[in-house]
C-alpha cells in the first residue's frame, strides 16, 4: 500500500469515527442495494474471542413496521404513566427509519473455551459483541445513514426473540439498532479525555 493510499484510508477512518453519532430521531431512508450485504461483510470481518462470533444479527426491513407495531403494543401493556409516555415517544422517533437490527447473543457460541470461567467467557462474548456493534455502526455511517444503540431488553426481550424466531433458551437480546436517515442535528460532542495515556517511546514522532 502506498503512502498516499494509507493517508487516504486514515482520513476516511477518522471521518467515519467523527461522523458516527447516536441519532434517536429518524426519518425514512433510501437503502442502497448493497447495504445489507455490506452489513454482513462487516460482521464477517469482526474480531471475536476464539473467533467464535457469539452474535446473531437479524436485520428487519420488510417486517420493520410490524416489529414496531408489536413493540408499541407491548410497551402499552407493560408500562404506565410517564414511563409509558416516554417510551412511546422514543418509539415514535425511531420507528420510521425503515430498518432495525436486532442484536442477540448466541449462547452456543459464547460458551467457555480453553479453561475460561463462565464469567470470563461472558465478559469476552460481551466485548466481541461490542466490536460487532461498532463495525455495524461504522458501516451504517459509511452509507450516509444513522442509528443508535438501544437497550430495552428488560421490556421487550421475549417479544423480540419470538419475532425473530429464536429460542429463548439459546439466545439473549443484547440491543437493537434502528436505522434511517437523520431527523435531528446531533448534540455537540461532549469533551472527554478519551481515556488515553501516551508514553513517549524512543524516536516516535509526536
Ligand atoms: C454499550 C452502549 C450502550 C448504550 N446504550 C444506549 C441506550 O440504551 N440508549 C441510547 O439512547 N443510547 C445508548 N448508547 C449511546 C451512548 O449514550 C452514546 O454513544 C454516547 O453518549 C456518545 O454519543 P454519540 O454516540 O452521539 O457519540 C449506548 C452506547 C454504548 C456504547
Amino acid at each position: 500500500m502506498s503512502a498516499i493510499e494509507t493517508t487516504g484510508h486514515t482520513a476516511a477512518l477518522m471521518y467515519l469515527l467523527d461522523a458516527r453519532r447516536s441519532t434517536r430521531r429518524l426519518i425514512p431512508a433510501t437503502f442502497p442495494p448493497d447495504f445489507a450485504a455490506d452489513l454482513h461483510a462487516a460482521l464477517r470481518r469482526v474480531p471475536s474471542a476464539f473467533n467464535a462470533q457469539p452474535w446473531r444479527v437479524v436485520a428487519l426491513r420488510e417486517r420493520n413496521e410490524a416489529f414496531w407495531d408489536l413493540i408499541v403494543e407491548t410497551l402499552g401493556s407493560r408500562l404506565d404513566g410517564d414511563r409509558r409516555d416516554r417510551y412511546f415517544q422514543r418509539a415514535e422517533n425511531m420507528r420510521y427509519g425503515g430498518m432495525t437490527l436486532l442484536i442477540f447473543e448466541d449462547a452456543a457460541r459464547a460458551t467457555p473455551q480453553d479453561g475460561l470461567s463462565a464469567s470470563e467467557a461472558r465478559d469476552q462474548a460481551a466485548q466481541s459483541i461490542g466490536m460487532a456493534q461498532f463495525a455495524l455502526w461504522l458501516t451504517i455511517t459509511a452509507h450516509g445513514l444513522t442509528t443508535s444503540l438501544q437497550h430495552w431488553h428488560a421490556l421487550i426481550e421475549d417479544v423480540a426473540l419470538a419475532f425473530a424466531g429464536l429460542p429463548a433458551a439459546a439466545f439473549r437480546l443484547i440491543a437493537f439498532m434502528p436505522i434511517g436517515a437523520s431527523g435531528e442535528q446531533p448534540a455537540p460532542r461532549w469533551e472527554t479525555d478519551g481515556g488515553f495515556t501516551r508514553e513517549h517511546v524512543g524516536a516516535l514522532a509526536d
